[in-house]
């Protein structure tokens, strides 16, 4: 019998013997049986492959999740950071499920009417200016989630990413051409220049990357913890270039920065238990809401992607993003937002009666006080024991701010941008500025993140998430729908075309290059839908389906070539 056999048959006999995870926030175990071994998807091989080991060497999901995102702030410096934010939904085998929420907050000097100069909205100082940048969380949040539920030193799981940062990797070459693309920004900015690129000129396919600096600030990390992050010598670091370069972070903003762990929003879809992310997140909220709609006609006969499913899909998909213009931000700043209803069935039925099978509605701006780019990570992970975490992180743009923080080696987030740009004006652009999401201190910028798990029979039995700025819960819908609806395997429902539609600018947006059925994209315009093709392609979803105990990837390589599904 070979090597592989005989550990696929300790590993089964280890799946059978092992309980769920012994992590504090589970609560007592049950005997549940485990999976046959673990995995990990993430949009890069390196870092995947880091969170592999970890599950080998007996780390739960948690603990190879937390290697996996601290590898690819080194190895994706795109959207992998230690200056961003993002959501960790982890679900235990026993059922325990949490949202750590390490969502950005913005500084004690953010105001409302911030992004205004001279009473014109400023795009260049919501964006790209110092001032855009949020106190950012990803330390904190994969530390205490790392805290809740890890086995391994913590040590342990940041130290592939400061070898990787100190020794360098070898540049892929989608990692190249996005270093290319981004060259003219980093010029404007020496200390990153001197980083990411060989004196100013790009880094070509081949060639090792090597950031000693980001190494040094993991190397601390390693050893203090967030202590050093939020109040030690990284802190220090940050709030220099802050008060020298003209941003609003101070120290008291680090040190005042909290993970908030939340309850995850529940729903069901088709005799699944869907556990997603709550505010101020609009994603899970919109996801629920699409998917209670849908749950109403029988898309399994007309198909997701036949003409008809996909008009009740964009109808879906208008109501749900309309609603999480008009509602949702961060629930310590609106207080008031309808969440319970908005994720009821009772709604969606209200919404499906308002929706034409034969006809395209019209986005409509009554009510209201009158993109995107695909650069945020997401990666999913299941361990033996049956442990899942759902994980989307990002920088809000490509490479964030596009500066790192001179001697910390980190890429700073310019999450800001999240903010509703002008208070009070909501228009037919996709412009928002309803009040739920103002720009002030302390509070959280709406998000789109969508980490997202499916349960089945008390098992976890999908695991899902996209990057893609507002088109994430559509990204993750079409991967719920084409497993679920469809019945299409892992890989092949992240491999299917998508479409986006997110209320205003009403129209349906498709992907370039996508081979959608013949006759597709015309039955949808001769349903009154104005369908336009996007610049790039939809999300790069990372998903992980559990069938019989058994996990398989599908890792999204034809939108995020570097991306990998790694087993155990
Ligand atoms: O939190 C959000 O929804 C955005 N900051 C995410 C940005 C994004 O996904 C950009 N592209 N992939």
């Amino acid at each position: 019998m070979g090597r592989w056999r005989i550990g696929v048959l300790v590993s089964m006999a280890f799946a059978l013997l092992a309980g769920p995870a012994a992590d504090p926030v589970a609560g007592p175990s049950r005997n549940l049986p485990g999976l046959l071994r673990g995995m990990v998807v993430a949009q890069e091989r390196q870092a995947a492959e880091a969170g592999a080991q970890v599950l080998r060497e007996g780390g739960t999901a948690i603990d190879a999740a937390v290697a996996t995102a601290f590898a690819l702030a080194v190895t994706h410096p795109v959207a992998g950071n230690l200056g961003g934010g993002g959501f960790l939904l982890a679900r235990s085998a026993n059922g325990a499920a949490q949202v750590y929420d390490f969502r950005e907050t913005a500084p004690g000097r953010a105001r409302p009417g911030m992004w205004l100069r001279a009473g014109r909205y400023d795009q260049r100082e919501h964006h790209d200016s110092l001032r855009s940048v949020g106190t950012p969380g990803s330390v904190a949040g994969l530390h205490a989630a790392w805290k809740a539920g890890g086995r391994l030193p913590w040590a342990r799981l940041v130290e592939p990413a400061r070898k990787l940062a100190a020794e360098g990797f070898i540049v892929s070459p989608t990692l190249s051409d996005s270093l290319k693309q981004s060259l003219p920004a980093f010029r404007k900015h020496g200390p990153t220049l001197a980083v990411f690129s060989r004196k100013g000129r790009p880094f070509e396919p081949g060639e090792r990357l090597r950031q000693p600096d980001l190494a040094r600030t993991l190397a601390r990390i390693q050893i203090e913890g967030p202590e050093d992050f939020y109040r030690g010598r990284t802190a220090r670091l940050l709030v220099r270039m802050m008060v020298k370069e003209g941003g609003l972070l101070r120290r008291r903003d680090l040190a005042g920065y909290r993970v908030e762990v939340r309850a995850p929003l529940a729903g069901t879809y088709r005799g699944h238990e869907v556990l997603t992310v709550p505010p101020p997140s609009g994603g899970g909220i919109a996801l629920l809401e699409m998917l209670n709609t849908l749950e109403g006609y029988d898309l399994a006969a007309r198909g997701p992607l036949t003409t008809e499913g996909s008009h009740l899909v964009a109808e879906a998909m208008r109501a749900a993003y309309r609603d999480r213009a008009r509602f949702v931000g961060d629930p310590a700043f609106a207080p008031a937002m309808p969440v319970e209803r908005l994720i009821s069935k009772a709604y969606a039925a209200e919404l499906r009666s308002a929706i034409d099978p034969q006809r395209a509605l019209r986005s409509s701006l009554e009510g209201f006080e009158t993109g995107e780019p695909e650069h945020t990570t997401h990666l999913s992970v299941v361990d033996r024991e049956g442990n899942a975490v759902s994980l989307t992180t990002t920088l809000e743009d490509y490479y964030g701010l596009k500066r790192i923080v001179p001697g910390a080696g980190f890429f700073l987030n310019n999450e800001m941008g999240d903010f509703n740009a002008v208070p009070g004006r909501t228009d037919a652009t996709g412009m928002v500025g309803t009040a739920p999401n103002l720009s002030r201190p302390g509070a959280r910028p709406l998000s789109s993140m969508s980490p997202t798990l499916l349960v089945k029979d008390g098992g976890v039995f999908l695991v899902t998430g996209s990057p893609g700025g507002r088109t994430i819960p559509n990204t993750t819908l079409h991967t719920i729908l084409n497993v679920v609806d469809a019945g299409l395997d892992a890989q092949a429902a992240v491999d299917a075309p998508r479409f986006h539609h997110q209320w205003f600018p009403d129209r349906v947006q498709v992907e370039p290059g996508a081979r959608y059925p013949p006759g597709f994209l015309d039955a949808l315009r001769a349903k009154g839908h104005r369908v336009v093709e996007r610049e790039t392609r939809q999300g790069v979803a990372q998903v992980i389906l559990v069938r019989r105990g058994q996990p398989s990837g599908g890792a999204d390589g034809s939108r995020g070539a570097d991306s990998a599904a790694v087993a155990e």
